[in-house]
């Protein structure tokens, strides 16, 4: 029977030898064989990307990792899943799995504060050069690339002001030229956009957010096609990437329930959005809810639905006011990884290198207009508008 995803999500596991609704927490250094011919098998099927239901290592992950690696083989439509221990791990792995010295990476300016750390700050030291593009100007990409260009990095919407690319023309001009492609896609989650199905070579999201959801366990996921599957594996096990027996269960549990709460996030979020529409004080609302928009029609064109995540204008002279107008939001917590249950507010500084944030080279906003990011939970979201409306009037 083709079951829905809906449907897939709510049976991906069970543990029959338990009888349990769930799989079994399988902490494991040392996996047992009956004998060396057995353990010679084993390892060639492995070798051979074969479907197994156990490694024969732990560093490469146990049972209940190969649960939730199939769980989202199949969510992403990959040939292979690598987990690691934090979103921010799998990023890593997709960069030093393909990039060697002499070679450049062409970056979307608009990237994950860490994912641009590494690019600017880390590659260099191993003679890898970074360039960063303009999200919302595609001769600056196309005119950006080179014959060293060897992987093209790629967030979709972009963090904190979430511009959407047109990905095709991305992907389509990168396997021209032969250039490996990475879309960190933790704001659509496959459920919502499926980047291999696109073209790119490399899904990756972070588990830590809408997957788990519960705003507790952490952990990655890079989802590769058959073209790099080796050359991230042969990194991913040399230098013992791997994501806990703990966490992957708490991940798989997160997943039973991620289409419900993605779609409960973006009923809220379009409540909390009509409100906020209204208000003076908010320049602009960074999110494709506008349907004359070029970021409503890119993600119109490329997503079966949105969530909570999204960010404010805030026009003001006075930025101690903006401060205080998010100091003193009750029901919106102060904190940065979003993807939980609850509501979250942040100030960010992107003009500026901070301790926390690169400057970015790309940035179309004013001295005076402060991006405020939000993140829209599982509350009632009638309570987050009168909590956002006690605040807002801090703002001057
Ligand atoms: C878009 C995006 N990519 C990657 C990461 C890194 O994930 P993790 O926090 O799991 O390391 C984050 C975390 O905030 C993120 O927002």
């Amino acid at each position: 029977m083709k079951k829905s995803i809906s449907t897939f999500l709510k049976h991906p596991t069970k543990d029959s030898s338990n009888r349990s609704a769930n799989p079994p927490v399988t902490r494991a250094s040392t996996i047992l064989f009956n004998s060396m011919q057995e353990l010679h098998q084993h390892e060639k099927r492995i070798k051979q990307n074969k479907k197994v239901s156990y490694y024969s290592y732990g560093r490469y992950g146990s049972t209940t990792t190969i649960e939730l690696e199939n769980i989202l083989k199949k969510l992403e439509e990959a040939y292979h899943v690598f987990l690691t221990g934090t979103g921010f791990g799998g990023v890593a792995l997709a960069i030093m799995s393909i990039c060697r010295p002499g070679d450049e990476i062409l970056v979307s300016d608009n990237v994950y504060g860490p994912t641009k750390e590494i690019s600017e700050e880390l590659v260099c030291e191993f003679n890898i050069k970074a360039k960063f593009y303009d999200p919302d100007n595609f001769s600056d990409f196309k005119n950006k690339i080179t014959n060293k260009t060897k992987m093209i990095l790629v967030e979709n919407p972009g963090s904190n002001t979430f511009e959407f690319q047109d990905l095709a023309k991305i992907v389509q001009l990168a396997k021209r030229k032969k250039i490996f492609t990475f879309l960190d896609n933790t704001w659509g989650t496959p459920l919502y956009l499926k980047p291999l199905k696109i073209g790119f070579d490399m899904s990756f999201t972070s588990a830590t957010k809408y997957y788990s959801g519960h705003s507790d366990a952490m952990g990655g996921s890079l989802a590769v096609n058959k073209k790099v599957f080796k050359k991230v594996m042969f990194f991913y096990k040399l230098s013992g990437y791997r994501m806990s027996a703990d966490e992957a269960y708490l991940i798989i549990r997160g997943l039973r329930t991620l289409d419900v709460r993605l779609k409960q996030h973006y009923e809220n979020t379009k409540v909390v959005i009509n409100f906020l529409k209204k208000q003076k004080k908010i320049k602009e609302i960074l999110y494709p809810h506008n349907p004359s928009s070029k970021n409503y029609k890119l993600w119109k064109k490329y997503y079966s639905g949105a969530n909570g995540l999204f960010s404010i204008v805030v026009k003001s002279k006075k930025k101690s006011s903006v401060v205080r107008f998010v100091n003193s939001l009750k029901l919106f917590g102060i904190g940065y990884s979003w993807g939980g249950f609850e509501s979250l507010v942040i100030l960010q500084n992107l003009r500026d290198t901070t301790k926390y944030t690169k400057k970015r080279k790309f940035f179309r906003f004013a001295k005076d207009e402060h991006i405020v990011r939000l993140h829209i939970g599982l509350e009632d979201p009638n309570d987050l508008i009168k909590d956002l409306k006690s605040s807002l009037k801090y703002i001057r």
